[in-house]
Formats: structure tokens, C-alpha cells, sequence
């Protein structure tokens, strides 16, 4: 028999290893610091009072809702370090984590729990067999997934306690604090705040048929047609309910179901319902197309201006950029805020 290299077994070894990684789903992550309030933040807790119930009611407490399934949760692990990391009141943040009522909560919760055992969260179940009968296919099927709707019904998910939320999409990273965005003046009467951009053409957004029905066509008559990008919105939940909002996205998807009227999957019913309605956030906080160019994957830059919230919205996402050795430059940016315990890193 011929001698084997000396290669031969560090080979086999690293072949092995990778084989474990490609086989074994589940993934491991490193622990966060623990993040403490700075001395001027409101005391949110009591001696006598239940900690749970205090944090995850209170007016004065930061609601965060997010979604969390095991495709994205690389994403969303990033998304809430980010959050604690640049909040000057990280004990006074709660995290309202929706889930498909099909996955593994358990294990959800317990892979949380692992990274961040100081964490205030929830996870809820969301019942997606009421949204995925209103889901027409569109473009990009990950826009099909019923989670992805799960912002339309946050209101009904989220206890009636929680008046403010602010919802964030788990392919972005915060870069400032949290507590400034989720303050934004809603005025009297406006349900929703987020950056919006008014020099959109929303002739592309919907279909001939929406534009040359005549009834449909005049939903943004007397309207300032701006498009809001939905994963980074402020929402009164109180105004949501009363409204009854959720009703009025469903009733546009139902009519999409029997007409195509948009191409896109959950932002046109949200266009349909708010565009020109919302209170204007400043872009700084959702620089937003990180992922790239839809069809062709191309880098994209930051737009011009200060920069609070950095959105990988597109097709690319950064962890997966990064895992095949082809980030985009900004990607070097989400990098700090993965927890994803590589199995060549040494435990620190
Ligand atoms: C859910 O995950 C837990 C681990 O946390 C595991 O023990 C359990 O078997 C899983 N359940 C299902 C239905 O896969
Ligand atoms: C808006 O888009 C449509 C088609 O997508 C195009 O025909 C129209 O010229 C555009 N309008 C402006 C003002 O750019």
C-alpha cells in the first residue's frame, strides 16, 4: 500500500467536520453580555409586583415585535443584540416574538433564552392558516411565507396592554437608540409611523387592472402617494384595534385573491391602507436595500445621510454573503452582531 500523505488525516478530519456542519441544522450561538439600564431610565419594577407582567404591560417599557423562525433567527439574534447594545434602557425593552403556530416554540424560545438569559420576551403563536388562504403568489416566494404577514395582525397577537409597538424586520441591525424611534410623536389620530419616500411611482406597484378599475384606481386620489418600506414601523395598537385595520389589509388581500391587483406580497395592502396617512419618520432610521438588486444581487450603498438603522431588505442577506465568501462591503457591518457560533472559532 502506498504511504498517505501527511495531508491525509487533517483532511479527513476537516472533510468530516464539514459534513457534521451540512447535516446537522441546528445552530449554535455564542451568549450575549448581559446590557444594564444607565442610572435615568424609569424604574419599570417593583418589589411587590410580578417582574413579567410589570415589564411586558408597561406604558413606559419599549415594545418590540419581531418575527422568529429557524430560516431568519441568524438574522433576529443579530437584530436584538444590535437593539440592547445601543439602548441606553436595554432592561426596559420587551421583545414580542411572533412564531408559526408549525414550529418548534420550544426550541425557538429555548435558543433565545441560551443567548440571551436576561432578555424580557415573549414568543406567541401565530396561527397562519388564517393568512395563508388570503396569500396569492407572488415574485419572490419568500414574500409568500404567512409569517411575513404577521405585522397586519400584531394587534390582535400582542396583548391588549401593549398600546406602542415598534415591529422590526430580522434582516437589520440598529446602530442607534431604540428608545428615540419608538418615541416618534404619533399626533392625535395617526396609527402608524415609518420613513417614507414620496417621489415613488406607484404605477408599478399595482397591476393595469387596479389602475383601469375605476373605483379602485381613485384609492390614492386626494392621497400624497408615498411608499413606506414595512419593516421598520411605529404602531399605535390602540388606534390599530379601533380601526379595525387588520380587517381592512384582509380585505385587500381577498380582493387580490379574485383579481390581481399588485405583484409584490405583504407591503402593497399596507400602501393600499396607509400610503399617505403616516406620520413621516426620518430615513436615518431604515436604510433600507442592503440585501441588493432583486434580480441580479448587485451591492448596494447607503443612501445619502445620517445613518440609525442599517436594512438588508432585497434579495442578499449578509450572513449568507459572508458564509459563501462573497460579502457586499457593507455587510462588514451586520458582521459584529452575529452570534453564530462557528465551529472553527475558539470558545471565548
Ligand atoms: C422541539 O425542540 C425540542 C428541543 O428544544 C425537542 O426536544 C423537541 O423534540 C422538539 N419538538 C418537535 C415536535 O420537533
Ligand atoms: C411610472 O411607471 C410607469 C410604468 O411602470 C411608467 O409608464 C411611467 O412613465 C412612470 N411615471 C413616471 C412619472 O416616472
Amino acid at each position: 500500500m502506498p504511504p498517505k500523505s501527511p495531508l491525509f488525516f487533517p483532511f479527513l478530519l476537516l472533510l468530516l467536520t464539514l459534513l457534521t456542519i451540512a447535516t446537522n441544522a441546528t445552530q449554535h450561538f455564542k451568549e450575549a453580555p448581559q446590557f444594564y439600564n444607565s442610572p435615568d431610565c424609569p424604574s419599570l419594577f417593583c418589589d411587590d409586583e410580578d417582574t413579567e407582567t410589570t415589564v411586558f404591560c408597561s406604558d413606559q417599557a419599549i415594545h418590540v415585535a419581531m418575527t422568529l423562525d429557524s430560516t431568519y433567527i441568524r438574522g433576529s439574534m443579530a437584530a436584538v443584540l444590535s437593539v440592547l447594545q445601543h439602548s441606553s434602557c436595554p432592561q426596559n425593552i420587551a421583545f414580542h416574538f411572533v412564531a408559526s403556530a408549525s414550529a418548534n416554540t420550544s426550541l425557538l424560545r429555548a435558543t433565545i433564552s441560551s443567548s440571551f438569559p436576561y432578555l424580557n420576551f415573549r414568543v406567541y403563536s401565530f396561527d397562519d392558516s388564517a393568512v395563508s388562504g388570503l396569500i396569492s403568489t407572488s415574485i419572490r416566494s419568500a414574500l409568500d411565507c404567512p409569517l411575513n404577514y404577521a405585522r397586519s395582525y400584531l394587534a390582535n397577537i400582542l396583548p391588549l396592554c401593549v398600546r406602542r409597538v415598534v415591529y422590526l424586520d430580522s434582516d437589520l441591525v440598529l446602530v442607534d437608540d431604540i428608545a428615540k424611534l419608538a418615541a416618534t410623536d404619533l399626533g392625535k389620530n395617526s396609527v402608524l409611523a415609518a420613513p417614507e419616500y414620496c417621489n415613488a411611482n406607484f404605477t408599478s406597484y399595482f397591476t393595469p387592472s387596479f389602475w383601469s378599475n375605476p373605483s379602485l384606481s381613485l384609492t390614492f386620489a386626494n392621497r400624497k402617494a408615498c411608499y413606506f418600506n414595512t419593516g421598520v414601523m411605529v404602531i399605535d395598537l390602540d388606534r390599530w384595534r379601533g380601526g379595525d385595520y387588520t380587517t381592512k389589509i384582509e380585505e385587500w388581500m381577498e380582493l387580490q385573491k379574485r383579481m390581481r391587483i399588485y405583484e409584490l406580497g405583504s407591503l402593497p395592502p399596507f400602501l393600499l391602507v396607509f400610503a399617505g396617512n403616516i406620520v413621516p419618520v426620518d430615513h436615518r432610521w431604515n436604510q433600507h436595500g442592503l440585501g441588493g438588486d432583486n434580480f441580479r444581487g448587485l451591492c448596494r450603498d447607503l443612501h445619502p445621510g445620517p445613518v440609525s438603522l442599517l436594512h438588508w431588505s432585497g434579495k442578499g442577506k449578509p450572513w449568507a454573503r459572508l458564509d459563501a465568501n462573497r460579502p457586499c462591503p457593507l455587510d462588514a457591518l451586520w458582521a459584529p452582531y452575529d452570534l453564530l457560533q462557528t465551529p472553527f472559532a475558539l470558545d471565548s
